[in-house]
């Protein structure tokens, strides 16, 4: 068992724990006065194996299934969790667990947040995206007017539990989809351990091997690991930088490209997951970074390459001059200039701000 704490002014706003068996999560909600649990309606089998244990705790109220998909992350899903609550008689006493991957904690936390001014919430992410990104930190919301995440706060979970249980039985789309942000992670802080290369032999190992589900088993020990190596730098980044003035930014790194892929994706009605387009995202700042000299000659090709091996995709399904209009639209432009993270190489990234036609002009 480790923790990872979020720690501001020296008070732990949030906590990471791990475990081997996603039913010893019951014993963090002991403490609670009442107990509520949401769940994505994917994932109900990992509902019923935590509900037994959330009875026996004798503070649990009730469950709910949603229907997590990215065109039902909108505010009325998120009222509609609150309804249920309302209806259930929750109080500002209420803990609500959410179950399900990053689409499910970023509602259930915001519909907690706004739930009479706010009520606690804790979550138990499901994919490996969720557990390296989405689950730590605190940023809820919903998608608006065609926008990722363009409504939302920042309020952390009380917890973020994790284990390998639920990894073990993950599509391997999914899964890829996950290492994604877990290679990013180490692209932006890359310690002397130097995770991020045994990220990638870990990760090229299980996509050159035949059954991948049984490759991803015989790596768990590694791939927690590193998932608990990649959790503690966000915890970190998040501790310096909550509210994203500074550092935190750098956790955007190949979002600002990749949320212009997927909303020409739905435009387009192109089927892309959040991972994968942050995959040709951060292969498109590469390139940026290449020709703006911040990064050394070859830098891209040696991400492309490494991100080939791992099985993440590196190209663009659309023509480049589809992107412009939708980086535009991105919540992060400023004055009309993006926030660009750039690369230096591995384990040093900086921010740098211009407009989406500079930024086509030095990627032609
Ligand atoms: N996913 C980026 C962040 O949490 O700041």
């Amino acid at each position: 068992m480790s923790e990872i704490t979020i720690k501001v002014d020296g008070k732990i706003l949030s906590s990471v724990y791990s475990g081997q068996s996603v039913v010893e999560v019951a014993q963090y909600l002991k403490p609670y006065r009442s107990v509520y649990m949401v769940y994505d309606l994917n994932v109900k089998g990992v509902a019923d194996l935590i509900e037994p244990a959330l009875k026996a705790n004798g503070n649990y109220e009730g469950s709910l299934g949603i229907v997590a998909t990215e065109e039902n992350k909108v505010i009325d899903t998120v009222l509609s969790i609150d309804e249920w609550l309302l209806n259930l008689g929750a109080n500002r006493d209420a803990m609500v667990l959410a179950v399900g991957g990053g689409i499910t904690t970023d509602m259930v936390g915001f519909a907690a947040s706004i739930y009479k001014r706010g009520v606690k919430f804790s979550f138990v992410p499901t994919t490996l995206l969720s557990q390296v990104d989405a689950a730590i930190g605190g940023k809820t919301g919903v998608n608006f007017s065609s926008l990722k995440n363009m409504l939302g706060v920042i309020r952390q979970p009380e917890f973020t539990y994790e284990c390998p249980e639920v990894l073990q039985t993950l599509p391997y789309r999914d899964f890829v989809s996950g290492t994604a942000e877990l290679v990013k992670t180490f692209i932006i802080e890359n310690t002397s351990d130097d995770n991020y290369s045994k990220a990638v032999s870990v990760l090229s190992r299980i996509a050159a091997s035949e059954n991948k589900a049984e490759a991803i088993k015989a790596n768990t020990a590694e791939l927690l690991g590193l998932i608990s190596a990649a959790a503690a730098v966000k915890a970190g980044v998040v501790s310096r930088d909550q509210f994203e003035s500074g550092e935190r930014k750098n956790l955007n790194l190949g979002h600002t490209f990749a949320h212009a892929i997927e909303w020409e994706a739905r435009r387009t009605g192109t089927d892309i997951a959040h991972g994968e387009a942050v995959s040709i995202g951060m292969i498109l700042a590469a390139r940026l970074s290449e020709n703006l000299s911040i990064a050394p000659a070859g830098f891209a090709d040696k991400l492309l390459a490494d991100f080939k091996q791992c099985g993440l995709p590196t190209e663009l399904p659309f023509a480049m001059d589809s992107l412009p209009s939708a980086m535009e639209k991105d919540k992060k432009a400023e004055g009309g200039k993006v926030h660009f993270v750039l690369m230096g190489g591995v384990g040093d990234v900086r921010i740098q701000s211009m407009t989406v036609s500079e930024a086509m002009a030095s990627l032609k």
